[in-house]
């Protein structure tokens, strides 16, 4: 019997919702397969909690997350009670940076029953492997004088480590995908970083030679999302330019309470983080209406993670057989709540079985 163990973070307002949905799901697939389970502890951290102690997890938090297999978070922020950048940097930064949570990746695809804000979206199927620990987003630069006078500078950080490092898992994603890369560049226009990203990304890529690539500005791409996301595989992207792009990916699916997303440590030594791309919805907490698929495809992703793709599949098999036949919540246009369309996916498990 394979057993993962996973710290469960509800957070807060729609997080405490959809993470005990999604615990169903998960244990309704270890039921269907037989010779696995998942164990699962919740940690109450989230805005509450520091309304109660002052803190938004304990100061052995990260110690005491360590030993799992996984994080698997809901949503954190409740701008009523703490303000969003001590909420965001009390648990969620610090996991991300402490954990070396080094890759962000985000898969975005045309689910039937969904309706895309594009007219033809085709049936698109990419993720993005965003690179989350350097480039535009480093703390290097700095202001000086004022007025008139006043300077800001912020350098961008690429690293031969962390690009090379990024561009390889790319490459590991699609080779178990339809093979392609995609390399997101600017080289045109920033004329040092770029012209390195590409130089390593040609590097990388001489070692998959069965693995297709193509370089595209990230002006022109961004546009492409739009206008062709269907001839998509893998796209690999620095920091700045991947957050772009996956907020697109969110977009064309339908909904962002559908999107899900995870922050993937490489070197082995801590636990990954997977969490939708949705926050906390306080506009709809305790109504029934939060959508629960983001946070089951994000369970999707950790079961992709621990290396039990055939399950991750079946399970994304399930909650497509589910939006197909309309059982949708209120904001994909549907009636059902958060309890009925997370029912209909675990009977759709059992019916598959
Ligand atoms: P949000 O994602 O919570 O909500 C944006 C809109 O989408 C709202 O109208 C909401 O009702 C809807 N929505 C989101 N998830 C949904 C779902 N699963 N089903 C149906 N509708 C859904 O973003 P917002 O309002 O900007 O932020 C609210 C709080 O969440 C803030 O405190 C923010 O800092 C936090 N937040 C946390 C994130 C995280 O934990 N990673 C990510 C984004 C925001
Ligand atoms: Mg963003």
């Amino acid at each position: 019997m394979k057993q993962f163990d996973i710290a469960s973070i509800p957070g807060d307002g729609i997080g405490i919702e959809v993470v005990p949905q999604a615990e169903r799901v998960l244990r309704a697939v270890a039921d269907v397969h037989g010779g696995l389970a998942f164990q699962f502890q919740s940690f109450p951290w989230s805005c509450q909690y520091y309304i109660e102690h002052g803190v938004m997890m304990p100061d052995n938090g990260l110690e005491q997350l360590k030993p799992f297999d996984a994080i698997f978070l809901g949503a954190v922020g409740d701008p009523n009670l703490v303000p969003d950048h001590i909420s965001l940097w009390g648990l969620l930064i610090q996991i991300r940076r402490e954990f070396e949570q080094v890759i962000n990746m985000r898969p975005a695809k045309r689910l039937d029953g969904i309706q895309s804000p594009l007219q033809n979206p085709k049936d698109f199927d990419l993720v993005v492997i965003r690179e989350n620990s350097e480039g535009e987003y480093s703390t290097v630069g700095g202001r000086i004088h004022s007025k008139e006078d006043e300077v800001a500078i912020q350098n961008a950080v690429f690293t031969r480590k962390g690009t090379e490092r990024v561009m390889r898992y790319a490459f590991e994603v699609a080779a178990k995908r339809k093979r392609f890369v995609t390399s997101a560049t600017k080289s045109n226009g920033i004329v040092h970083s770029m012209p390195f990203w590409d130089q390593v990304f040609k590097e990388v890529s001489a070692d998959y030679p069965a693995i297709r690539t193509e370089s595209q500005h990230i002006d022109a791409l961004a546009a492409f999302f739009v206008t062709r996301p269907a001839d998509f595989d893998v796209i690999v992207a620095s920091n700045l330019f991947g957050d772009i792009l996956t907020d697109i990916g969110a977009a064309i699916m339908g909904s962002i309470g559908i999107a899900p997303a995870a922050n993937i440590n490489v070197n082995g030594n801590y636990p990954s983080m997977f969490e939708p791309v949705h926050g906390s919805a306080p506009d709809i907490v305790g109504k029934g209406l939060a959508n629960p698929i983001g946070q089951i495809w994000t369970a999707k992703m950790m079961l992709d993670h621990f290396g039990e793709e055939e399950l991750g599949t079946f399970l994304l098999d399930a909650i497509e057989r589910v939006t197909r036949k309309g059982t949708i919540t209120k904001d994909l246009g549907g009636i059902h709540s958060t309890e009925e369309v997370t029912d209909a996916i675990i009977s759709e498990l059992h019916t598959a079985r």
